[in-house]
């Protein structure tokens, strides 16, 4: 294998399935894994015309993107994901599990409701999308990339996100888990683990159930927190949309089973 740099990043005629890629890091991904040349298909819970400026962003940028609107807690909704894909683009090379969902929980407010919710998005949509994707992918005998975003919660608690950091650490093994089968086939699975990034998610959670004065005050320990990080940044989307191009690409064809840490340091704070 000799590729050129340019050869290496090159996504041109693969086809990349992007979930919760309507808004924040799948934005970023999708965003990113289409300048690099593939076809993208949001699939996101939000209606069609609420994507619409996304899709228009990708497309202003040359890009070629489709949506499908799905609720991914619900697995019978999965299969449609992999004919619609296949109807339109003809082919699936790459999956980012991405969607997801995060809400501040102390243990003596945990619902079944909440736990349900959070473990069918975050975990159990991923197992089965996975699945089919990867069934996809040995049919067509040409092996393929699998991305996962799981968090640094999953290494690291943060605190009053029980539900959410179980889903993420099942995301970690169950990345290790299928990776270890499907490497025969030519199928690399690895995730990523995102500290803090600004996204419309991580606004609301900031935001969420709390008075005035209580979000003066999150705004605050934001800041200082912030300055604590190393690289004294929050994380933007692009950080992890690049992170996914890497794992996406022929840059990275000898890395399975993987977790590959994108936070600016704050796992070292
Ligand atoms: N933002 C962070 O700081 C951070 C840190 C670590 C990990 N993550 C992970 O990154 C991923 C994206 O997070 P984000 O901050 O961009 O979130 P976000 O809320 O900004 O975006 C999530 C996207 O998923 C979609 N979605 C939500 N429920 C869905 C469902 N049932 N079916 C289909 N789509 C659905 C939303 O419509 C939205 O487009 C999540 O898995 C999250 O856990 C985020």
């Amino acid at each position: 294998m000799n590729h050129s740099i340019e050869k290496l990043f090159d996504l041109t005629g693969k086809v990349a399935i992007v979930t919760g890629g309507a808004m924040g890091i799948g934005k970023g991904v999708a965003i990113r894994l289409a300048e690099a040349g593939a076809k993208i298909m949001i699939v996101d819970i939000i209606d069609h015309k609420d994507a619409e400026p996304t899709l228009q962003e990708i497309k202003n940028l040359g890009g070629q993107v489709s949506y499908l609107k799905a609720d991914l807690r619900d697995i019978k909704n999965l299969p449609s994901i992999i004919t619609q894909t296949l109807k339109e683009f003809g082919d699936i090379n790459i999956l980012v599990n991405n969607a997801g969902i995060f809400s501040y929980c102390p243990i003596t407010e945990l619902t079944e409701e909440l736990w349900d919710n959070t473990h069918n998005l975050n975990l159990k949509a991923v197992a089965f999308l996975s699945k089919l994707v990867v069934s996809k992918m040995i049919e067509k005998n040409h092996g393929g990339k699998i991305i996962n975003i799981s968090s640094i919660d999953s290494i690291k608690p943060s605190g009053n996100l029980s539900q959410y950091d179980s889903s993420k650490g099942g995301v970690r093994m169950l990345t290790r888990a299928f990776a270890k089968e499907t490497g025969k086939y030519g199928i690399n699975i690895n995730d990523i683990a995102p500290g803090g990034v600004n996204t419309p998610g991580g606004t609301k959670i900031a935001g969420e159930n709390l008075t005035a004065e209580q979000q003066k005050a999150m705004k605050t320990q934001t800041e200082q927190f912030v300055k604590m990080l190393p690289l004294q940044r929050m994380g933007e989307p692009q950080d992890i949309g690049n992170a996914a191009l890497f794992l996406a690409s022929d840059a990275s064809n000898y890395m399975t089973g993987s977790t590959l840490i994108v936070d600016g340091g704050l796992l070292i704070m």
